[in-house]
């Protein structure tokens, strides 16, 4: 590896890859309303002309393009439900909630003021919700690992704050007490690092050896197969760059599971994968945050992306890399998906 003979040089592609089945139907629900819309004049006049076809409170997935996609067809993007005015509300402007989910206050102030909610939360997150309360029903104390102030995390404690502690690393485990007549669950983030939370849930069980685990992991299908494929990809590429935003969870975390990944194989291999673009792994938005120094000198470029991700990011990422020399693809694949969620009911049936 890592020396150019100035032809034969690849990209790996990692499969699977982007969308999953939650992100899809989120998108989805947010398109379907806009189109819906744009089709109804009259629908468009009853709202009010200046009010928009949709709100949607958060991101509705963690990708900037996604976001600037739909914002462009006219939805308009809230933080917190109290920018929307009375006015859009009693229009009945469609709101939707994002695929992470939404604590048990944010339902609430929805439905003080009347308001058309279109709940996108990805099913997967939802489960994990009913988790939280089939195990507050029945007297347990809950160690959620997560990232804080995520909105996932956030819609979970939500759910009962003074029953869900949440901690992000081994170390925080210093911070709870427990005496053994407690009874004690873990859940998780949809969204983590296997390896990392094998690593958490282990020092957990140590440390709080009754501690229960749910009956299936809460890490959900999409961040397990896209984890597993990613290692496969960097266990031979010279690098990989992953495409996805800084704020997307399992973007992120596909980064560190490609970066630990070469640095075990490099290590193991005794290769000083510590100067140029050896054995790094990158993440970016689009083709345009690539730097063509980190492919100097090497054969190989693996590339993934994350749940959020639109495939034509990854197709300018792989035209881009085309143009500095790596023009042959090839694919590993760990795994062929075929989940897909069905829209939120207030959208189903016979549409217009
Ligand atoms: Fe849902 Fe997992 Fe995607 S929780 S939104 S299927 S990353």
């Amino acid at each position: 590896t890592g020396s150019a003979d100035g032809g034969g040089r690849r990209v790996i592609l990692a499969d699977p890859r982007g969308f999953c089945a939650g992100v899809d139907r989120a998108i989805q629900t947010v398109s379907t309303i806009l189109d819906r819309r744009s089709q109804d004049a009259s629908g468009r006049s009853v709202a009010g002309g200046d009010l928009p076809p949709v709100y949607v409170r958060r991101q509705i997935v963690h990708n900037r393009h996604v976001v600037e996609d739909l914002a462009g067809r006219g939805a308009v993007f809230v933080d917190e439900l109290g920018q929307i005015p009375d006015r859009a509300v009693q229009a009945g402007v469609p709101v939707v909630f994002s695929a992470h989910g939404i604590a048990p206050a944010v339902q609430e102030e929805a439905d003080r003021r009347g308001m058309n909610v279109i709940d996108a939360s990805c099913p997967l997150v939802s489960k994990v919700h009913r988790e939280v309360h089939r195990f507050v029903r029945n007297g347990y104390q809950i160690v959620y690992i997560g990232h804080r102030g995520h909105d996932e995390a956030i819609g979970v404690v939500g759910e009962a704050p003074d029953r869900v502690h949440l901690i992000e690393h081994v170390d925080d485990i210093d911070s709870l007490d427990f005496t053994p007549d407690v009874r004690l669950v873990m859940l998780t983030q949809t969204t983590l690092s296997l390896d990392e939370t094998a690593e958490v849930v282990a020092a957990l069980k140590e440390r709080f050896p009754w501690i229960e685990e749910p009956p299936g992991s809460d890490i959900c299908y999409a961040t397990q197969n896209r984890q597993q494929a990613v290692k496969l990809v960097a266990g031979c590429a010279d690098c990989v760059v992953i495409v996805g935003s800084a704020n997307s969870s399992n973007s992120v975390r596909l980064v560190e599971v490609a970066q630990s990944a070469l640095d075990r194989r490099f290590a193991a291999q005794g290769v000083d994968a510590g100067s140029g673009g050896l054995g790094r792994a990158h993440r970016v938005d689009d083709a345009g945050e690539l730097d063509p120094s980190w492919f100097a000198g090497l054969v190989s470029v693996g590339v993934s992306s994350g749940a959020s991700v639109p495939e034509d990011l990854v197709d300018g990422v792989l035209e881009a890399l085309a143009g500095l020399g790596f023009d042959q693809v090839t694919h590993a694949e760990t795994i062929k998906e075929n989940m897909h969620f069905v829209l939120p009911s207030a959208l189903r049936g016979a549409g217009r």
